[in-house]
């Protein structure tokens, strides 16, 4: 049995998608459990390139099968053109993608309600991803919302729901923004062509996934965004709507906590956000564009520069707490091949006040001013490298400090896009 849940340790964009991609091989399964269109995972199969969204990151291991679950919100737009992008490049996708009749269906006006909302918070903004995500999971909360089941109704059915709630959203936009209405019938009519492709695959969860619960079928939980962007645990309100931590791989999917197996941390060797919010080791100016340049830090999603910074010691040793990784997979290692000196930040200063735990309240956390420890930089390729003895001391020192005051053990490090260039270990890197 090789399950895993694969978590963001940061912000996102911490390289999940490729080691989802290197580590589907194993299982059965590949089962996305919250968030929707607002994650942009990148996976790098020979020289291709793919950006996936909704679709699991395990789509790409022709034998798995890969699952969105009840603690999702899907746009079935989104999902209809990623399906069809995938399959026009000759990636099977039909018969090996389920969709829970759980999940919730994000509508084209929860994507306008993010946009003017937005808008309306101004400098305050969050810096969403426009994907409508937090609209819909409001539906959801509120039990206003439409499931994925709901495209299984008879069509008159379907598009007199889709009316009535375009309507009902309507009157927000007009009342409360001052927008222009969306057309309900042209929704309600595009509906019910998506639902005519999409039913195939909704399904019940409960049914599908028996086999994981039985522990007869192996799985993987692929993880969107990150820790730090947990709707509860994370740097509210600069968050997503959902649970980004590890509890939501169970409301997620309704799978129970003995079908989870390791919980594994996914960690850049630095740091990135996108969006607004607290980032305490953030680089600016000159020193943050060149992570930015290195690393190619771009939204995957929304093509925005993602902010760059140093390697966060006590939001590491959060995230590792909270989710209770027992390991970790440092990505991106390669990215700081060519630094002269890398920096990690081992303790906070607030005022003359040395913090040592992260501090959880954003109001706090803006206050922080890092203490740094410095390493050499190693100023070698690490690409090539497929073992730890292969990399140059200087790097293998950056990964024990790593390892040791984080408290879980570097089962990988990531040394390129491509799936091939990984450095798996067991036992750690710490001799
Ligand atoms: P995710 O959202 O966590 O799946 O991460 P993203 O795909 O949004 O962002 C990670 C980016 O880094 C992608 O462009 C990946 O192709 C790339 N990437 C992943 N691992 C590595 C690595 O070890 N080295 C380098 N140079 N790029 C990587
Ligand atoms: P992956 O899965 C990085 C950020 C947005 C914004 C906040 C709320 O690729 O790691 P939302 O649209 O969710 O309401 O935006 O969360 N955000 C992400 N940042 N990676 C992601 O996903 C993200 N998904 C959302 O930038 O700050
Ligand atoms: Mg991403």
């Amino acid at each position: 049995m090789d399950n895993r849940v694969i978590i963001g340790g940061q912000w996102g964009d911490e390289g999940k998608g490729k080691i989802v991609d290197a580590l589907s091989d194993k299982v059965d399964w590949v089962l996305r459990y919250q968030g929707g269109a607002n994650a942009g995972h990148t996976i790098k199969v020979a020289d291709e390139e793919f950006v996936l969204h909704l679709v699991p990151s395990g789509i790409f291991q022709p034998e798995v099968r890969c699952y969105l679950g009840n603690g999702m919100v899907i746009d079935p737009w989104s999902l209809r053109d990623e399906i069809s992008a995938l399959e026009q490049r000759g990636i099977r996708v039909r018969d090996r993608l389920f969709v829970s009749s759980a999940a919730q269906l994000l509508m084209p006006y929860h994507r306008r309600f993010d946009e003017l909302k937005e808008n309306k918070l101004r400098r305050k903004s969050i810096g969403t991803t426009g994907r409508g995500i937090g609209p819909a999971y409001l539906d959801k909360f509120q039990r206003t919302g439409l499931r994925l089941g709901d495209l299984l109704r008879a069509p008159e059915t379907l598009e007199r729901t889709a009316i009535e709630k375009t309507l009902a959203a309507n009157e927000i936009l007009s009342d409360f923004f001052d927008a222009e209405p969306l057309s309900a019938r042209t929704i309600a009519e595009e509906l019910v062509d998506l639902a005519e492709g999409l039913r195939p695959l909704i399904v019940s969860g409960y049914e599908l996934l028996r086999g994981v619960r039985e522990r007869t079928e192996s799985a993987l939980f692929e993880g969107a965004q990150g820790t730090l962007l947990d709707i509860d645990h994370g740097t509210y309100p600069y968050v997503t709507s959902s649970n980004s931590t590890v509890g939501g791989a169970l409301t997620g999917t309704g799978l129970p906590p003995r079908c989870l197996g390791d919980v594994v941390g996914i960690f850049k060797a630095y740091c990135t956000r996108v969006g607004n919010g607290p980032f305490p080791t953030e680089l600016l100016a000159d020193d943050g564009d060149l992570l930015r340049k290195l690393g190619g830090e771009y939204g995957a999603t929304t093509g925005r520069a993602r902010r760059c910074g140093w390697f966060d010691l006590l939001a590491g040793r959060y995230a590792v707490s909270v989710n209770g990784m027992s390991g970790i997979i440092v990505t991106k290692l390669d990215v700081l091949d060519r630094i002269e000196t890398v920096k990690v930040a081992t303790t906070y200063q607030i005022d003359d006040e040395r913090v040592d735990l992260y501090p959880v309240r954003g109001e706090l956390l803006a206050r922080c001013r890092p203490q740094y420890r410095e390493f050499a930089g190693w100023e070698r390729p690490t690409t090539d490298c497929r073992s730890l003895t292969d990399l140059p001391a200087a790097a293998r020192k950056y990964l024990e400090f790593l390892e040791q005051e984080l408290g879980a053990l570097i089962v990988g490090v990531s040394v390129g896009k491509r799936r091939d260039q990984m450095i798996w270990t067991d036992t750690g890197v710490t001799t």
